[in-house]
C-alpha cells in the first residue's frame, strides 16, 4: 500500500519513518515533507493545506492511506475531501477538528458531554471581557478561540495582567483573527500530561502518556514555545489513570461529536491536568502532539499501519496496540532565539555519530553540498530509547553533546522531574 504523509515537521518525519517499517507499506510519499523525509520517502512538494492537489495526488499515485499531520491540514478540509473521493484517511473532517480550531466549540462540547474542565466564558468583545475580569478580581487563563501555533494561550498571574492579556490578543492581534473571540478559563494547578488516542468514529484507544515542555528555558522559564521536548511513560499517570481519563474525558467527547453528526477519525489529543480534585480536561487537539508523537511511536512496539489503517476505516475493534515497556527521552534543539528571531543555514554536524536506539526527526533543516543546514526554530527533535527514564535520558543528552550547530540551545532539565521527585501512580 502506498501512504501519504501530510506535514512538514519532526512529527511527521517520525510518522514517515514509523510508516516505512511496515511490511504493508509499498512507498511512502509526504506532502510537503522536510529534508530528512527526502531522504527516506518521496516528497511531493505539495503543501499541506493544498487540498485540491492533495486529492489528485492520491488518486494518481494510488495512496492507499493518508495520514494527516498538522491541525492547518485538518481545518483546511483535506479529510473532507479525500473522503467525499471514497479515499482512506487518517484524521478528522474540518467539523470534527473543531474540536482543536475553536476553543469555544471544544468547551461547550465538554459541557454537553459532562468531561470535567475548567469552568469558562466567551467574549467576542474586549471592553466586556475586561469588565467582567474587573467585577471577579482574579486572574483567568485568556485563550484565542482559533489556531493560533501554540501562541494564542496566555497564562496570567493576576486581574491586571489578565487585562493586558485581552489587550495582547484583542486589541494588539498578536495571532491575528484567531483571538477575534476568546474564552477566559478558571486557572487551575496540578500537573499536566498528554493523553492522545486512535479514535474510529466511536472506539477510543490510548497511546501511551507523554508529558511535553512548552516553555523555553530550564525550570519552565521564558516564553511558551511549539514544545521543546518531552518524554513517556509518565510515573503519575499509569494504566489506572489512562482507564480514569479514557471513560471521564474521551469516550464522552467522542460519543459526543458522533451522536451530532461529525464522528472523530484520528488520533485526539486531550491535554490534562492532574490536580487534588482529579483529572481535568485542558484542552484537546484534532491530531499527535509534536513533540508527543516523537516520544510515543518509538515506544509502540507493532507495525502502526495497520492501527492507522484501521482507525480510518473505523475498525478499531480488531486492533490491539502494543507498547514497548521502554522508555523514551526527546530533546528539541533550536536555533538561538526561538520562538523570536533567529538565524538559519548552519551545518548541522554530528548526525552521523549517534548512537544505536537514538534518533534524530527532522524540524526543519534543509539539504546543504554537505550534510543539513539548519532552517527554523525548531530543528530536530533527538529522542533517546531506554529501559528506564533514567537511562533514556542519559542516552539523550550523552548524544546531544554529539551534535553541533552555531546557536544551538535546548533544555536541560527534560525528564528530570521524573527522576529526582518521581510520582507513583
Ligand atoms: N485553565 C488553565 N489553568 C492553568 N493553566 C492552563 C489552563 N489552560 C491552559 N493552561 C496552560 O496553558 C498551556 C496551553 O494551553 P492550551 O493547551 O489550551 O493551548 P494551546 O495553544 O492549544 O496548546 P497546544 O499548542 O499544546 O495545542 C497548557 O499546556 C497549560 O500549561
Ligand atoms: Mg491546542
Amino acid at each position: 500500500m502506498n501512504v501519504l504523509i501530510v506535514g512538514s515537521g519532526a512529527r511527521e518525519h517520525a510518522l514517515t519513518w514509523k510508516a516505512l517499517q511496515s511490511p504493508l507499506t509499498s512507498a511512502v510519499y509526504c506532502a510537503p515533507g522536510n529534508a530528512a523525509t527526502a531522504a527516506i520517502a518521496v516528497n511531493s512538494g505539495l503543501q499541506a493545506t493544498d487540498v485540491v492537489g492533495i486529492a489528485r495526488f492520491v488518486a494518481e499515485r494510488e495512496i492507499g492511506l493518508t495520514v494527516i499531520g498538522p491541525e492547518a491540514a485538518v481545518a483546511a478540509g483535506v479529510a473532507d475531501r479525500l473522503i467525499a473521493d471514497g479515499r482512506l484517511v487518517f484524521g478528522p473532517t474540518a467539523a470534527a477538528g473543531r474540536i482543536e480550531s475553536s476553543k469555544a466549540f471544544a468547551k461547550s462540547l465538554m459541557a454537553r458531554a459532562g468531561v470535567p474542565t475548567p469552568a469558562h466564558h466567551v467574549f467576542d468583545d474586549p471592553a466586556r471581557a475586561k469588565d467582567f475580569v474587573r467585577g471577579e478580581r482574579r486572574p483567568f487563563v485568556v485563550k484565542a478561540d482559533g489556531l493560533a501555533k501554540g501562541k494564542g494561550t496566555l497564562v496570567p498571574r493576576d486581574a491586571d495582567e489578565t487585562l493586558e492579556c485581552i489587550d495582547t490578543l484583542m486589541l494588539r492581534k498578536t495571532v491575528g483573527a484567531a483571538a477575534d473571540r476568546i474564552v477566559l478559563e478558571e486557572k487551575i494547578d496540578g500537573r499536566e500530561v498528554s493523553l492522545m488516542a486512535l479514535v474510529d468514529g466511536d472506539r477510543v484507544v490510548p497511546l501511551p502518556p507523554a508529558c511535553d515542555y512548552k516553555r523555553a528555558l530550564d525550570g519552565d522559564k521564558g516564553p511558551n514555545t511549539g514544545g521543546m521536548g518531552g518524554y513517556s511513560p509518565v510515573g503519575f499517570f499509569g494504566p489506572e489513570e489512562i482507564d480514569r481519563a479514557v471513560t471521564a474525558v474521551l469516550k464522552p467527547v467522542v460519543q459526543r461529536l458522533r451522536d451530532e453528526g461529525t464522528p472523530y477519525y484520528g488520533c485526539l489529543y486531550a491535554g490534562l491536568m492532574v490536580g487534588p480534585s482529579g483529572v481535568q480536561a485542558l484542552e484537546f487537539n484534532a491530531r499527535f502532539g509534536d513533540p508527543e508523537a516523537q516520544v510515543v511511536l518509538p515506544r509502540l512496539s507493532g507495525d502502526v499501519v495497520p492501527w492507522l489503517e484501521a482507525t480510518a476505516r473505523g475498525a478499531l475493534g480488531e486492533i490491539n496496540p502494543s507498547w514497548s515497556g521502554r522508555s523514551t527521552v526527546g530533546v528539541v534543539l533550536a536555533s538561538r532565539g526561538y520562538p523570536g528571531t533567529y538565524q538559519t543555514g548552519y551545518p548541522v554536524e554530528g548526525l552521523g555519530t549517534l548512537e544505536p536506539d537514538v534518533f534524530a526527526f527532522h524540524a526543519a533543516t534543509t539539504a546543504g553540498p554537505a550534510g543539513y543546514l539548519t532552517a527554523g526554530g525548531r530543528v530536530l527533535t533527538l529522542v533517546a530509547l531506554g529501559d528506564s527514564i533514567g537511562e533514556a535520558r542519559e542516552r539523550a543528552y550523552r548524544n546531544v553533546d554529539r551534535i553541533r550547530f552555531q546557536g544551538m540551545t535546548y533544555r536541560h532539565d527534560l525528564a528530570l522531574r521524573e527522576i529526582e521527585a518521581p510520582v507513583l501512580p
